[in-house]
């Protein structure tokens, strides 16, 4: 993750400029991802949070380029290792996906086939991915390998989904996931529907993954506790838009917009004993939102709504923020 001053100086896995991506409704255009500048520096491990429909998984599936009707990237860069995915042909963006990037999808413990013993599944995605170059024995020894790289039994191949718990299944979409080495790993809520204990378990197999690789993650969660634990960097979504980015650290100890820091008092915290505080108001629909600072149109009180768009500013090395004048707190 780099400002773009200093972006000469370090390597960028992937940059993202401007990106926007809709969806066509009879109501109007929803604008789930409007305006995200990011980059992700290689190695570095990215969490994007925010509540439920701010835009999350529309931007996992951007970055892969896997939005479909009627949704649309509507304008914008993305560009992995420089190289510009949105002009991408087809062909060429299969052998993108899985090699350089890939993707952990929201449910993947769902997304498994219930008829298809495990073992193939992964098969059939490798095969996919390589036009079936990979010979049989090395197949069956790499699927063993990937399987006990997430913590798994190499018989759990022989499995049908249903036999398996739902760790169990969110470490098979992993292993999937990672089975050729992609310099990027999305993974949208890995940890939902898990208990706590499963949920630690499968962030920290994501962990070792990524360093086994040497990848880049881009992690989507809702619990700014559990993220904070595993990432190097922050980035905070509100109604389609990024609203703060930064170190972890950082975006912890001093987050400057009012989102942020009502996202870091809403969490548990046991030492203070301090009253829960949730968020006040409801997020806002995404179809036919007023310009100007989405968050002030949440908040009492809050005066900005001139029409102008917050700007997306650096504040600090490797801090950004969309900087309202009404939510943002330089001081
Ligand atoms: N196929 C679609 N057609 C129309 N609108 C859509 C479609 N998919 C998503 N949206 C809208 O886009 C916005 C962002 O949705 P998205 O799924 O990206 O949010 P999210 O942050 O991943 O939410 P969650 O935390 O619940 O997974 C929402 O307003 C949603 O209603
Ligand atoms: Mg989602």
């Amino acid at each position: 993750m780099t400002t773009k001053s200093s972006k000469n100086k370090r390597e960028n896995v992937l940059s993202v400029s401007g990106l926007k991506v809709h969806y066509e409704t009879s109501k109007g255009w929803v604008k789930a991802v409007e305006n995200v500048t990011f980059d992700l520096e290689r190695g570095k491990r990215l969490a994007l949070v925010g509540e439920s429909g701010s835009g999350k998984t529309t931007m996992a599936m951007g970055l892969m380029r896997m939005i479909k009707e009627p949704g649309k990237i509507v304008s914008g860069s993305i560009e992995i290792n420089g190289k510009d995915i949105i002009s991408l042909s087809d062909t060429d963006l299969r052998n993108t996906r899985l090699k350089e990037i890939a993707l952990v999808p929201q449910g993947a413990m769902n997304s498994l086939n219930p008829v298809m013993r495990v073992g193939a599944q992964m098969s059939d995605a490798i095969k996919h991915h390589t036009k079936g170059k990979i010979p049989k024995n090395d197949l069956s020894d790499r699927i063993t390998e990937l399987l006990n790289s997430v913590g798994l039994d190499e018989r759990v191949a022989q499995m049908f989904p249903h036999e398996l718990s739902g760790g169990m299944k969110q470490r098979v979409a992993m292993a999937i996931a990672t089975s050729l080495k992609p310099q990027i790993i999305i993974a949208d809520e890995p940890t939902s529907a898990l208990d706590v204990v499963v949920q630690r378990q499968v962030v920290s197999t994501l962990g070792r993954l990524q360093k086994e690789i040497g990848a880049s993650v881009v992690m989507i969660g809702h619990d700014m506790g559990l993220v904070s634990q595993f990432a190097d960097m922050i980035g905070v979504m509100y109604a389609g838009k990024l609203v703060e980015l930064g170190p972890s650290i950082d975006i912890f100890k001093k987050p400057r917009h009012l989102y942020t820091r009502l996202l870091i008092s809403s969490l548990p915290n046991l030492e203070s004993k301090k009253q829960f505080q949730g968020i006040p108001g409801l997020p806002p629909l995404l179809i036919d939102l007023p310009e100007g600072c989405t968050f002030c149109q949440r908040v009492e009180g809050a005066k900005r709504n001139d029409g102008k768009d917050p700007e997306w500013t650096n504040i600090g090395e490797d801090h950004w923020v969309a900087l309202c004048n009404d939510c943002v707190d330089l001081d």
